[in-house]
């Protein structure tokens, strides 16, 4: 009996891979395939040798941010050092005001907010002497009207956009322009939610971004997690 007749008749099978693949938490699931594309983006940019910085924005409890730093000394070890410095974006304290067009259930303030001291401690612990920097408030007061260059980032390699809201992901994406070269991969980590709307969160300030400036052309190398997607820079005219 070949194997696709053993489950179509053993309905006991089914209804065990069925309790099984329903176990995993989907908020595990959700981190991993974070996980998965971070070291992908730090594996195909040190393959290409694209250097810069690694930048987040939404770093929350650290966890993305901290695994950065983790699988960027992994991948160092395949292709040699990079130089890559880490700097994360977040006021700790959720998103500030809300616009109402950015209104989601949640994408609230309380969600978001955090024992900052304990955050850093740990971020801290997590870098491994690798050069880090935290930006912290919210994105009105930090990086509004300001680029990398006033931060001194030059280059970007890999960006996390994860700030959930359109007028988040649109400051970052201003912020991060002068930084963009041929080779640097945006994860998108929110890019389905608001219901798939093309002209909210974070596909909607992406949208808006590409045809700003369309003297940068990305192309769509994968999609992860739940309706997470990533870009890379191909093209800069
Ligand atoms: C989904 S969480 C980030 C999760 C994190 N990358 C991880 O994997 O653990 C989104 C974060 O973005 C931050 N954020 C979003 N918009 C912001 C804004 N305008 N200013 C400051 N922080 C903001 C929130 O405070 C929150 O911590």
């Amino acid at each position: 009996m070949n194997l696709l007749k053993l489950i179509k008749n053993n309905l006991f099978i089914q209804n065990f891979v069925a309790s099984i693949v329903s176990l995993i938490p989907s908020y595990f699931e959700f981190s991993v395939g974070k996980y998965l594309a971070i070291k992908k983006a730090f594996y195909i940019t040190a393959h290409d040798s694209t250097p810069g910085s690694y930048l987040e924005f939404g770093v929350f409890t650290g966890s993305s941010f901290n695994f950065a730093m983790k699988v960027n000394k992994k991948i160092e070890k395949l292709f040699g050092k990079m130089d890559c410095e880490f700097i994360g974006f977040d006021s700790f304290d959720g998103f500030g005001e809300i616009n109402k067009e950015d209104e989601n259930k949640s994408f609230q303030n309380h969600i978001f907010s955090v024992n900052k001291n304990k955050v850093l401690k740990n971020i801290q612990n997590c870098s491994k002497g690798q050069k880090l920097k935290i930006v912290e408030g919210f994105y009105k007061n930090t990086i509004e009207n300001k680029t990398t260059k006033d931060f001194n980032i030059d280059k970007a390699r890999v960006v996390l956009i994860d700030c959930d809201l359109k007028e988040s992901a649109r400051l970052a994406l201003e912020f991060i322009k002068p930084s963009i070269q041929e080779g640097t991969i945006i994860l998108f980590d929110d890019y389905v939610f608001f219901k798939g709307n093309k002209e909210k969160g974070e596909y909607g300030a992406f949208s808006d971004f590409q045809k700003k400036y369309p003297e940068i052309s990305f192309r769509r190398i994968f999609d992860y997690g739940y309706g997470s997607r990533a870009f890379i820079a191909h093209k800069i005219k």
